[in-house]
């Protein structure tokens, strides 16, 4: 199956603003979390079988601490306090990486801010790396 991009702008934000002013973002921007902790977007990622998937999170992170994000699939937890190192700038953008195991049909995917403030979010790219064991024959 092939990744998906989802943008963080088309997903549902609680407690930050979509934004544009640095570069190098996909889509209309990306999402700035207010400087709380529990501040979210979540993505909603359809797939028509259960499957274990690589999810990328893409962020910039101009300033000199790393901040962190917990990331939930359906409301369980798949990485708790995920760090996001300094990009160096607000215009550098990477990702980092967690794994999940996806339903069939809606996926509720949720970046939390964990560390009182988070990166700036632009996208999320689903990878399925294959079956989850419910499918294996
Ligand atoms: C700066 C930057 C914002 C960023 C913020 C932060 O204000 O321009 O895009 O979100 O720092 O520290 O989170």
């Amino acid at each position: 199956q092939a990744a998906t991009d989802h943008e963080a702008e088309d997903g549902t934000v609680s407690q930050g603003a979509v934004e544009s002013n640095h570069t190098g973002y996909s889509g209309r921007g990306f999402v700035n979390f207010q400087v709380v902790t529990g501040a979210f977007v979540e993505f909603t990622v359809e797939t028509s079988q259960p499957a274990h998937a690589k999810l990328d999170f893409r962020y910039a992170l101009g300033a000199t601490a790393a901040r962190s994000l917990d990331i939930s699939v359906n409301g369980d937890t798949v990485a708790d306090d995920l760090s996001f190192p300094p990009t160096g700038a607000w215009t550098t953008w990477r990702t980092v990486s967690a794994q999940a195991t996806l339903q069939a049909g809606q996926n509720k995917i949720r970046a939390t801010t964990s560390s009182g403030d988070g990166p700036n979010l632009d996208k999320l790219t689903v990878t399925p790396t294959g079956p989850a064991d419910s499918e294996r024959p």
